[in-house]
């Protein structure tokens, strides 16, 4: 943890669907999440497809309900944000996701996600003065304006309807982005760009939610990393820490599995190399146990019917 005033807290939050028909049964996409983020600190929530990592997101940006746990920001408690400490929380959270076309109507041109905002948020703006504002904007995100205002959805590429999102959200003087897997559909150049821009707006104090299942993207941006499987946290520490020494089989596996720049084509053909640690059912079975501290700001899950047997590097 950086040092600084707390933004936000997750404390122990889970979330349960109901899916299926004839009253179904009960998902349980979430399992007992606590972590923080601090200002200018970037977390990275690492895991694979399903694992619960835009359930979470939404969860922060209220667009879904807590089953249980509390989330916290600025020590209030954002289930109960109405009105206009709701509109508030807004200004200072933002999330962007994966899929920027479902972020915009097709009938309505692009530009309207700005609209909203200046009509929320800033109505006392002089036209010239917004123009100046959503210039500086679009700038940011090496957007050219004239490129991109007054066009349809249809009419700009994902890469282009990402970042005027990534835009939109820096129109306002957020403290904390949600960034949900936002670089998967831009292309190379662009991902630089906007890398280079989140690691700018971390050293002016913005905290970020990075999530990603992409492990060496987590790896480069983030200073803590979290570990989710199935819904639930199985490691969590300083980023250099995690990736250094995984001490949960599951990221042992997970980190074994990426190919390493010297992997020969003929080594492809050979069994895939097993995770150090054990691949215990313990160590990868659907019962998550408790987080342990087994370095300073370093936490495994160790399952409740192992914790006396554990021993860790
Ligand atoms: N609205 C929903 N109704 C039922 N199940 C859902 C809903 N949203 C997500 N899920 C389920 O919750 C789990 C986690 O999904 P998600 O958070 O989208 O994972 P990720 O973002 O890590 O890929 C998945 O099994 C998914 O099918
Ligand atoms: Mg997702």
């Amino acid at each position: 943890m950086l040092e600084g005033v707390l933004v936000l807290r997750v404390d122990t939050c889970c979330k349960t669907f109901r899916v299926g028909t004839f009253g179904g049964s009960e998902l349980l996409a979430v399992r007992d999440v606590s972590f923080e983020v601090a200002p200018g600190e970037v977390v990275a929530l690492i895991g694979e497809s399903g694992s619960g990592k835009s359930t979470l997101a939404r969860m922060i940006l209220r667009l879904s309900g807590v089953t249980r746990g509390t989330i916290t920001f600025d020590g209030a408690d954002i289930s109960r944000l109405r009105g206009k400490r709701l509109t508030r929380y807004y200004a200072d959270v933002q999330g962007v996701f994966q899929d920027p076309f479902s972020s915009y109507n097709p009938i309505f041109k692009a530009d309207r996600v700005f609209t909203l905002i200046r009509g929320t948020y800033f109505p006392q703006l002089s036209d010239s003065d917004w123009q100046r504002r959503l210039v500086d904007a679009l700038e940011g995100v090496r957007l050219d304006p004239a490129a991109c205002l007054g066009k349809y959805p249809h009419q700009l590429s994902g890469g282009q309807l990402q970042r005027m999102l990534i835009a939109r959200a820096l129109l306002l003087d957020i403290r904390l982005l949600v960034a949900d897997e936002i670089i998967s559909m831009l292309d190379a150049s662009t991902r630089v760009d906007v890398l280079n821009l989140l690691g700018d707006l971390r050293s002016r104090g913005l905290g970020i939610l990075f999530i990603t299942h992409d492990l060496s993207l987590g790896n480069y941006i983030s200073d803590r990393t979290m570990i989710l499987r199935h819904g639930a946290i199985v490691e969590l520490g300083a980023t250099e820490r995690v990736f250094g020494h995984p001490q949960h089989p599951y990221t042992q596996a997970l980190l074994a599995s990426v190919p390493q720049l010297h992997t020969k084509w003929r080594d492809l053909d050979e069994p895939a190399p097993s995770a150090p640690g054990s691949l215990t059912p313990s160590g990868l079975g659907a019962d998550v146990g408790r987080l342990v501290e087994v370095d300073h700001d370093h936490f495994v899950a160790v399952p409740a019917t192992d914790e006396s047997e554990v021993s860790f590097r």
